[in-house]
């Protein structure tokens, strides 16, 4: 049942984006609502980019034995939703913002974009992993498969999170 919902989860995710770079590519806004979907832009980094810093930051104290396992299990069901919030916002007011998929990029852009949400689907699966463990085991004796696994899922959020920003920044600049 999990795997039919994370396989259409990354239908979704593909959907989505496709949806929004044809609208962006339809939709002639005029300024005022370009400047006000910029803003519902700008909130939606704030919102999403501020749920993964805070997730992997938790999972960072639990490698540290700062947080239990309990306490970043807990942090994960209350901050995931608050970053397919911000994802979504973005998809949804990026479809307003001409993107324009000439300049490459804004093709690499959209790569990282794609590779965020990828990567927060397939995390699922890791949380399921992390839930069979036991609540108070310390990230250095769990298997290490999954220790790697852990490690590489936060370094694809941050890169992922991070290329999109820094290139988004710099497109809004040379414009
Ligand atoms: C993880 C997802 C995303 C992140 C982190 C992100 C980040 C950013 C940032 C930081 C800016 C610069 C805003 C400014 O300095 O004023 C920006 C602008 C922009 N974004 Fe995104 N973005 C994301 C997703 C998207 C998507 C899905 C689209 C379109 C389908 C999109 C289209 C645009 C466009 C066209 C601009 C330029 C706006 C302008 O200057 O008028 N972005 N983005």
């Amino acid at each position: 049942m999990a795997r039919h919902r994370r396989a259409l989860g990354y239908w979704g995710v593909m959907l989505a984006l496709y949806l929004s770079l044809w609208l962006g590519a339809t939709l002639a806004p005029p300024p005022w609502l370009h400047a006000t979907m910029l803003f519902a832009h700008l909130a939606s980094i704030i919102i999403g980019l501020g749920a993964a810093v805070f997730l992997e930051y938790n999972g960072l104290l639990w490698m540290m034995r700062r947080r239990t396992l309990a306490d970043l299990r807990h942090t994960e069901r209350s901050v995931s939703p608050l970053a397919w919030l911000g994802i979504i916002g973005l998809f949804a007011s990026g479809a307003f913002l001409q993107p324009n998929l000439e300049d490459p990029l804004t093709v690499i852009k959209m790569a990282a974009v794609l590779l965020v949400a990828m990567n927060g689907i397939a995390m699922t699966r890791l949380t399921e992993e992390l839930a069979r463990l036991p609540a108070h085991v310390p990230f250095a004796t769990i298997p290490p498969r999954v220790r790697l696994w852990c490690v590489w899922s936060a370094v694809v959020s941050q890169a992922g999170w991070w290329t999109a920003v820094v290139i988004g920044m710099l497109n809004t600049a040379v414009r």
